[in-house]
C-alpha cells in the first residue's frame, strides 16, 4: 500500500488525460459552487489502490440537502493558495490546506494559485465530515472557474482524488459509488440513483465535534492490514449495497434502515478488531444507540448509522419524526428531499 512514485505519476498522467486541453483553458475571475454532505447507508471501508483511493466495494449514500459547503474560488497572485474555512485563513500547513492545496496543483495549469473560500454550512458541533461536501464543491467550482465543462462521471473521479466519498456529494438524493475495475478508476465512479423517498428523515445525534484521533484513510489501512474480520467485509458489504437498493426501489424502509443499520454495527466491529483497536464510539454514543434500541423494541421504527466517529445519525420517516424530537431533544432533522 506504499505511495510509489510510479502510481503518483500515474495519477497526474490521468488526470491530464482527463482533462486534455481543457487543463489550459483561461481560468474565469470567480466562481462558485454548493455540494451536500453525505451519509453512507452501505459504507466504504477499505481502498483497493490508495493514490486514486479506489474502494474495496462500492456503497450508496444519502446526500444532506442544506447541509454541505459552499465553495468560492478566485485567482491570486501568490505563491501558494490561500486558502479559508468559515471566514477564518487557514495555515499553509495544516492537513486540511495540504489536501486542497495537492488535489488542484494536480488539475490546475503550472503556478496557477487561486483563493479557496470554504463555508461549510454544516454547523461545525454536527460533527460531520466535511471532506466529502468540501472536495465535491471545490471540484465543481474549479470545472466552472477553468470551464472544463466535464462530464458527472469524471467529476465524481476527480473528486475522488481528493477523498472517496467526495465522490458521492455532487448530488442529493440517493447516490451509489460503484467500485469499478479499472486500475486507474476510470469506471470507479458516482452516479444518482433514480427513486426519490420525501419521507425519508435523517437525525444528526452529536456526541462529540472534536476532531477524530485517526482520519478515516488511517483507519481504512489499519483495518485492512491487521483486522481477521476484515476478511468477510467485502462479501457483506457488497450484499448490503445490493439490499438496500432494492429496497431503495421498494420504498421498503424496515430493511432499508435496518439493512444501514446492520451494515454500520459490521464496519466498527472489524475496526474493533484492528490492532491497535479502532474504536471511534465514546461513552454517550453507547448510551445513545441504546436508547435508539429500546425505543425500536417499543415499537418506534428507528433506526442509526455511524461513521468513523462517535455521532449517530438516525434514519426514520416524517409520520415519526415529533416521536423522535420527543425522545431526543437535541436532534437535528435533515430532510433529504426537501
Ligand atoms: C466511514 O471518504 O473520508 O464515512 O477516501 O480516505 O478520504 P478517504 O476516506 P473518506 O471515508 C469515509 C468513510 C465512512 C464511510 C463512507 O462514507 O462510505
Amino acid at each position: 500500500m506504499s505511495q510509489t512514485p510510479t502510481s503518483i505519476l500515474s495519477v497526474d498522467q490521468w488526470v491530464d488525460d482527463v482533462l486534455g486541453n481543457a487543463k489550459f483553458n483561461s481560468p474565469a475571475a470567480h466562481a462558485s459552487a454548493y455540494a451536500p454532505s453525505n451519509i453512507a447507508l452501505s459504507k466504504y471501508w477499505g481502498k483497493r489502490e490508495v493514490n486514486f483511493n479506489l474502494p474495496v466495494t462500492g456503497s450508496v449514500s444519502i446526500s444532506l440537502a442544506e447541509h454541505g459547503t459552499k465553495t468560492g474560488l478566485s485567482v491570486v497572485d501568490a505563491p501558494q493558495h490561500d486558502i479559508t474555512l468559515n471566514g477564518e485563513e487557514v495555515d499553509a500547513s495544516q492537513s486540511f490546506a495540504i489536501k486542497l492545496s495537492q488535489w488542484l496543483d494536480r488539475v490546475l495549469p503550472n503556478n496557477l494559485k487561486l483563493r479557496v473560500d470554504t463555508y461549510n454550512t454544516v454547523p461545525t458541533a454536527a460533527g460531520l465530515a466535511s471532506s466529502a461536501s468540501g472536495f465535491a464543491a471545490l471540484t465543481l467550482a474549479t470545472n466552472s472557474l477553468m470551464g472544463w465543462q466535464l462530464p458527472e462521471h469524471k467529476l465524481s473521479a476527480l473528486a475522488r482524488l481528493g477523498s472517496g466519498s467526495a465522490s458521492r456529494s455532487l448530488w442529493h438524493g440517493f447516490v451509489k459509488w460503484q467500485a469499478g475495475e479499472q486500475p486507474n478508476g476510470s469506471d470507479s465512479v458516482a452516479f444518482l440513483l433514480k427513486h426519490q423517498w420525501p419521507q425519508l428523515r435523517v437525525g444528526l445525534l452529536t456526541v462529540s465535534s472534536q476532531k477524530k484521533a485517526v482520519s478515516s484513510r488511517e483507519g481504512m489501512a489499519r483495518t485492512i492490514a491487521t483486522s481477521a474480520l476484515y476478511k468477510q467485509w467485502p462479501e457483506q458489504a457488497n450484499s448490503d449495497l445490493t439490499v438496500i437498493e432494492t429496497a431503495i426501489e421498494a420504498g421498503d424502509f424496515e430493511t432499508m434502515a435496518g439493512t444501514a443499520e446492520n451494515n454500520a454495527m459490521s464496519m466498527h466491529a472489524t475496526m474493533a478488531a484492528a490492532w491497535p483497536p479502532l474504536v471511534y464510539w465514546q461513552p454517550d454514543s453507547l448510551t445513545q444507540m441504546h436508547k435508539v434500541w429500546q425505543l425500536r423494541e417499543q415499537g418506534l421504527p428507528l433506526y442509526l448509522t455511524m461513521d468513523a466517529g462517535p455521532n449517530l445519525k438516525l434514519l426514520f420517516e416524517a409520520k415519526h419524526q415529533s416521536d423522535v424530537e420527543v425522545a431526543f431533544p437535541e436532534v437535528q432533522v435533515i430532510t433529504p428531499f426537501g
